[in-house]
């Protein structure tokens, strides 16, 4: 069947639930507004020429530093450096640094459950230059133990990439803590962290944290692809990693794509007004579909924390005796929309690096759904997942292959 055909075999289901925003943004109409101008009068202007449209563009993109920088305690703009997305801020920060220590042996330390763009990179490092990278285990909920953490420390670890949220589990790391073990074993080491998923849900400060290098990206937060940052702390030296003309990001050559960072700082700007009040709307639904699924489904397995130290836009659960993929079609047939895993990895049907990392077994986590949550969701849209959940559930149980199935 073709895709076409699969398509308008799909119907028209009674209401429509995006939840798959781990795979894919949708943009909000303020953001695609404020973006529009700069793809036709403005768009023309390339911030490193020096005319009026170019001066405007560089002038946009100015403020979008400011107020990226302002959302995070930076000391200044020019810490922050645009990329075309999150994946790329990764390959920076750790192709960057690795660059700079390309003539020396040395380790690089991550933790087990990184995004792929800073396992692959790290790994990348390690193939080019010899360097050693160090995987650090997590538990159960996908936390680092400090004291395991410290016993990665020794005197050739030159760079550190944690990441604040993990983008499966929500587990929400205490980076704080595990920058103070790098930094008092040296001072001189490098502490990258991966804030894709924390930006504008959690509330943080580089300068609390001390960290480093700091990723994020717009499409995490109902910003447009195209864009993403790396906040480097003044005085931190990284080499590019690709290379090009001139322009204005001397770290990351090619022409800057200044609608989608419009896009990018519009959609800080929505998440950061409101911010105490869209978190806890967006917890509340959290609990209210994670509490649901546990009350109504039977033989249900949470991946990752619960309470605080989940992030508020994170609902992850496997359903036993139950394929990831087959329930991520049927809900789609109910206007559900999710993913079965990772971004990176669902369509590879592999297992997630990360379910396996907290030690589930090959089959919990290819049963493994995932919502994110996001405010623009009602207790409506929750509700009607909910029924559809626990419906499609019980059918593809009934014609599962595996025994010992029970239903209600
Ligand atoms: C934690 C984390 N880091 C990095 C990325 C990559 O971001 P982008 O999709 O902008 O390349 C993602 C996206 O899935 C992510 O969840």
């Amino acid at each position: 069947m073709s895709v076409k055909e699969l398509l308008k075999s799909h119907g028209t289901p009674p209401r429509e639930v995006y939840f798959d925003l781990e795979n894919s943004p949708f943009v909000p109409k303020e953001v695609v507004e404020e973006m529009l101008p700069y793809f036709n009068k403005y768009g023309y202007g390339n911030p490193a020429i020096t005319h009026k449209p170019g001066w405007e563009a560089y002038g946009v993109l100015l403020e979008a530093k400011e107020f990226i920088a302002k959302t995070i305690c930076a000391e200044s703009p020019e810490e922050i450096v645009f990329t075309h997305s999150g994946t790329e801020a990764n390959n920076l920060a750790v192709l960057g640094i690795a660059l700079k220590n390309r003539k020396r042996k040395g380790k690089i330390v991550v933790s087990a459950i990184e995004h792929l763009s800073v396992t692959f990179a790290a790994e990348y490092s390690s193939k080019l230059f010899g360097h050693e990278v160090a995987v650090v285990p997590v538990d159960e909920d996908g936390f680092i133990d400090p004291e395991i953490f410290e016993a990665y420390m020794s005197k050739d670890v030159f760079l550190v990439s944690i990441q604040t949220v993990n983008h499966e589990i929500g587990t929400i790391q205490n980076i704080k803590e595990l920058v103070k073990i790098a930094k008092d074993y040296n001072p001189d080491v490098v502490f990258h962290t991966d804030a894709a998923e924390a930006y504008a849900r959690l509330r943080f400060s580089v300068k609390d944290l001390g960290v480093d290098l700091v990723t994020l990206s717009s499409s995490k937060i109902h910003g447009p692809r195209g864009a993403g940052a790396l906040y480097v702390r003044r005085g931190i030296e990284l080499e590019p990693v690709i290379r090009g003309q001139i322009s204005v990001e001397k770290l990351w050559p090619g022409a800057e794509n200044i609608p989608a960072i419009v896009g990018f700082k519009k959609a800080a700007e929505l998440a950061f007004d409101n911010f105490e009040e869209n978190v806890k709307k967006m917890k509340n639904l959290r609990d209210m579909l994670m509490e649901g699924i546990l009350d109504r489904v039977p033989d249900v397995l949470v991946n990752g924390p619960r309470g605080n130290l989940r992030a508020p836009d994170n609902v992850n659960v496997s359903f036993l005796y139950v394929e990831g993929e087959a329930l991520t079609i049927e809900l789609s047939l109910r206007g559900i929309y999710v993913s079965s895993a990772s971004a990176c990895t669902s369509r590879m049907l592999e297992p997630s690096h990360v379910l396996l990392a907290i030690g589930r077994k090959y089959e919990e986590a290819h049963g493994s759904i995932l919502f994110k949550i996001s405010r623009y969701h009602s207790e409506e849209d929750i509700n009607y997942a909910l029924e559809n959940i626990v419906e499609a559930v019980k059918r593809l149980r009934e014609i599962s292959p595996i025994k010992g199935v029970k239903n209600e």
